[in-house]
């Protein structure tokens, strides 16, 4: 399990999140809410190293990573999707799979581009296609395809139905569903409040760089208030 503890971090002088306290379950989905500027990605890119930590913890498993470089975390197991799926765009499919997977050995890397293709079979298509040249979908696609070749334990996605289409949506939907099934704890970003209660099992809503509120989506889909609120931060945010 993945536990911030009193987690601040930011930017500079800038905080922009403050004190959070999260646990994120083995095998389960949490998704992270809040309106635009609230400190989600913040504290996905904080978890990935990539965001400096200004105080509290953050520990993986047995391990403190606070201080851990954002390649020990991938090695610990920490994959991320950044928003905007900052693929290389004038590399192929495949090579930016082979990419995904440079920390481990090349015999998982073959495993793990079988199991990718597996999963998203339209990228097995377009291994010899240029990355930049995808659609939006094929392209998120690839961007999960890229992290889970790192063999990660926590897969981490920012904004995951941002700009998708509904069907590519309930594509990616249901291979995080697959990937639950096998086991993977998943941590997402979701501006669409209804899919975040539909496929999450735990939500933390953020404002303003402070948790509001955390619990199962069972206990938020019957908090009527809890709801308004998530429906009126998702129109401030549009
Ligand atoms: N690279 C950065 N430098 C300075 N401030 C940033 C940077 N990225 C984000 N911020 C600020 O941090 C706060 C949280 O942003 P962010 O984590 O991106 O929110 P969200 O993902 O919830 O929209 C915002 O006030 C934002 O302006
Ligand atoms: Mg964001």
């Amino acid at each position: 399990m993945l536990r911030l503890e009193s987690l601040s971090c930011g930017y500079g002088d800038m905080t922009a999140v403050q004190e959070l306290t999260l646990d994120i379950p083995d095998g389960k989905i949490t998704a992270l809410l809040g309106a635009n500027g609230a400190g989600k990605s913040s504290t996905i890119m904080c978890i990935a190293g990539h965001v400096a930590v200004k105080c509290g913890k953050v520990e993986y498993g047995e391990k403190e990573i606070t201080n851990a470089s954002p390649m020990e975390r991938v090695r610990a197991g920490i994959a991320v999707v950044p928003e905007g799926r900052r693929l290389f765009p004038s590399l192929t499919v495949r090579e930016n799979l082979i990419v995904g997977g440079y920390c481990r050995p090349r015999e998982s890397g073959r495993r793990n581009m079988d199991r990718v293709l597996d999963l998203f079979p339209r990228l097995g298509d377009r291994l010899k296609q240029q990355a930049g040249s995808l659609s939006g979908g094929e392209q998120q696609m690839l961007s999960i395809g890229r992290a889970l070749m790192s063999s990660p334990t926590l897969l981490m996605i920012d904004e995951l139905s941002l700009g998708l289409m509904p069907k590519v949506i309930d594509l990616c939907y249901e291979a995080i569903s697959e990937l639950k099934r096998k086991g993977l704890t998943i941590l997402i970003v979701e501006q669409s409040t209804k899919l975040a209660l539909e496929v999450a099992d735990r939500l933390c809503v953020l404002e303003s760089g402070n948790e509001v509120w955390q619990g199962t989506s069972d206990k938020a889909g019957k908090n009527p208030a809890l709801i308004d609120k998530l429906l009126g931060m998702k129109e401030e945010s549009d």
